[in-house]
């Protein structure tokens, strides 16, 4: 009787720290530094937070993982707007707080916004009291920070809508919205600076049908052209997770997004300062972030690598650039010195109309700034490209689902 009864006391203790932790921010209660806003599972932390030792000085309010060693930051509110903490003592504190209109406010030691979700003001409503039923900003299991006037209106402002570097489970990117440019994960300039860095990923804005990576306004990797509606589900072995990537391409409205079986480990997709897209996992056993998957995973995948009319041949031990069929190093000294970007040449010059072919390339990427021609049967397709000589090639695809009612994707 006594052990059982000691027993429980001591449970109790052990559960108190957790229990006390709040996933929720009310009005009238803002966050200071000391505090953290912990989602009920324990996945996710809100709080401040100094990236590194070399900038101890800067202090952000971001989301990260909570209860691994390694401070991981996947979203950031104010990374262009550092709260610069002086050394003087000050008897206030930078805040986060929601206001009665719904709006999260972060402000400095002296009072001044240095960022603001700027949701809808809306109706500020009959006074509000600080309790469970007015407004409040949860931060869900999933990472999400999200504001609601009341807990089961719908949601006015959502971190998720906001992506930083790092698309979460259950994010999208979207190649619009609304009148805003499409979504862009944008780098940390370093490792301990999460202001913008030259690195991006994103939805092609002029045609919303590949991925693209780039470093300022060049482009760095481009992903395959997809054709409809896409699931790219990849078991990965080693942690058991089967990981979706799912391609939305609707009227108006195409988006990626990522989703993880059940029981995954926290897993990521982040836009590195280094310029790579990475799929990490966290590893339980060494402490450490493992790279999945990295994009470009070869040199010569990188975008305009190897040149006009050439390509990177992954099928073999030592992926390289090759010519197409057909096509000749332009400068066969510079190919040889592993110099690729002039590219390839034609050993025959074409006679457009007068007995020229097609030659069929299985398992390639199709290239990039092609014209998208709708409803077209294949050998409409074809016949699209052969009677135009400025076409030198065509991509044709049967889709499986289409919201568009046009289930063809012909390419020239
Ligand atoms: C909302 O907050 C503002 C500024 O703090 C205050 O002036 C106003 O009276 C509040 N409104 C209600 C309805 O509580
Ligand atoms: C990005 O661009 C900068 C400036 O053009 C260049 O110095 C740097 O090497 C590029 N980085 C990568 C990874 O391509
Ligand atoms: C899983 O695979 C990745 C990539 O191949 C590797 O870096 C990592 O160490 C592996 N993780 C485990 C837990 O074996
Ligand atoms: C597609 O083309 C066919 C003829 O090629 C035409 O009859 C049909 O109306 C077209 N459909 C759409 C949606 O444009
Ligand atoms: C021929 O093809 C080029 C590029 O593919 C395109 O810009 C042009 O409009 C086409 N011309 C005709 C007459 O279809
Ligand atoms: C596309 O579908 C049509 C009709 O179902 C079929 O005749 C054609 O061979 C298919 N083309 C390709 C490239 O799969």
């Amino acid at each position: 009787m006594n052990l059982t009864a000691c027993t429980i006391v001591l449970l109790i203790f052990l559960l108190l720290p957790s229990c006390a932790s709040e996933d929720k921010l009310f009005v009238g209660k803002p966050l200071s530094p000391r505090d953290v806003i912990v989602s009920i599972d324990g996945t996710f932390a809100l709080g401040f937070f100094s990236p590194s030792n070399s900038t101890p000085d800067k202090l952000y309010l971001g989301i990260w993982y909570n209860g691994i060693p390694k401070l991981t930051v996947v979203w950031v509110a104010n990374r262009e707007t550092p709260i610069m903490v002086t050394g003087r003592s000050s008897s206030s504190a930078p805040t986060l707080a929601l206001t009665n209109t719904s709006n999260l406010v972060l402000t400095d030691a002296d009072g001044r916004v240095v960022w603001s979700s700027n949701a809808i003001a809306g109706t500020a409503g009959s006074s509000v009291p600080s309790s469970a039923a007015g407004p409040a900003a949860t931060l869900t299991n999933a990472g999400n920070l999200e504001v609601r006037r009341s807990p089961n209106s719908a949601t006015l402002w959502q971190s998720f809508d906001h992506p930083t570097d790092t698309l979460l489970s259950g994010m999208k990117v979207r190649a619009t919205r609304g009148n805003r440019a499409g979504d862009r994960l944008v780098s940390w300039r370093t490792p301990g600076d999460p202001s913008p860095g030259s690195f991006a990923y994103g939805i092609d804005p002029a045609t919303s049908l590949q991925l693209f990576t780039w470093n300022g306004s060049s482009t760095l990797w481009r992903s395959s052209v997809w054709t409809g509606y896409r699931v790219a589900n990849g078991y990965v072995a080693n942690i058991s997770t089967v990981v979706y990537f799912t391609v939305l391409d609707v009227k108006d409205d195409a988006s990626v997004s990522l989703t993880l079986s059940l029981g995954a480990p926290r897993t990521r997709y982040v836009m590195s300062y280094s310029g790579k897209l990475v799929l990490q996992s966290w590893n339980k056993a060494s402490l450490e972030w493992d790279d999945i998957d990295v994009w470009p995973w070869y040199e010569c995948s990188r975008y305009d690598y190897c040149g006009p009319f050439g390509y990177c041949d992954n099928t073999v031990a030592a992926p390289t650039c090759k010519c197409l069929d057909g096509f000749e190093p332009a400068s066969g000294e510079e190919w040889s010195s592993g110099r690729f970007s002039r590219g390839c040449r034609r050993r025959e010059a074409l006679r457009c109309g007068d007995g020229d072919g097609f030659l069929a390339l299985p398992a390639m990427k199709a290239p990039d700034r092609f014209v998208v021609v709708g409803n077209r049967s294949l050998d409409e397709c074809t016949a699209e490209c052969s009677r135009n000589c400025s076409c030198l090639a065509y991509a044709y695809a049967n889709r499986s689902s289409s919201s568009k009612g046009d289930f063809t994707r012909c390419l020239v």
